[in-house]
């Protein structure tokens, strides 16, 4: 069976850059954003951005092909930061990045579900595409989690330098 990706409405304005956006309080997110960053820079076609959430504009957004976002979860939801930017960039967003690839992880004492759902159904609203199953770390990170996220930002890297986002 032929499958035809979801292509972005305005992809010629995109460069071949992948965002990554995600908050940390105590620093567990932000072990696993540091394998994904170190992954996607391996690939050298690939331009990787590197975002606080309270900065971001949606330009930056705009001008993504990929993006990558990163929370802790925080009573059932995404944290504080992580809202506020999909509150930032929403509306000017809804229009043109119908179609952005993106994919998510989370670290949490037991859950992470609430986090990936409360981000999924802002997500949907924006049109955009998954293109990875959301990376969960529960109760830390171990190095084998460190090894896959690193993989994770490596293969989309990867996929994005090949034209497939
Ligand atoms: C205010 C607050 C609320 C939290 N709520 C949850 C929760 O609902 N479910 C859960 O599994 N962990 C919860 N946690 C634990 C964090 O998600 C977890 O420690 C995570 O690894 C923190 O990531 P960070 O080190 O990058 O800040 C909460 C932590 C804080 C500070």
């Amino acid at each position: 069976m032929l499958i035809i990706p979801v292509k972005r409405k305005y992809m010629d304005d995109a460069l071949n850059k992948l965002l990554i956006v995600y908050h940390s309080k105590s620093g567990t997110v932000k072990k696993m954003a540091d394998a994904i960053v170190m992954g996607a820079k391996a690939i050298p076609g690939t331009t990787v951005e590197l975002v606080d959430p309270l900065k971001v504009t949606p330009e930056t957004v705009k001008t993504c092909r990929a993006i990558i976002i990163g929370t802790p979860e925080n009573f059932g939801y995404m944290s504080g930061p992580i809202k506020y930017f999909f509150e930032e960039i929403y509306y000017e967003c809804i229009e043109c990045t119908r179609g952005l690839s993106y994919a998510l992880f989370v670290a949490a004492d037991n859950d992470g579900s609430g986090a990936v759902s409360s981000m999924k159904k802002i997500i949907t609203g924006l049109g955009w595409n998954n293109i990875a199953e959301p990376m969960i770390c529960k109760n830390g990170v171990t190095s084998q989690e460190i090894e896959s996220c690193r993989e994770l930002g490596m293969t989309i890297s990867a996929g994005l330098d090949l034209g497939l986002y």
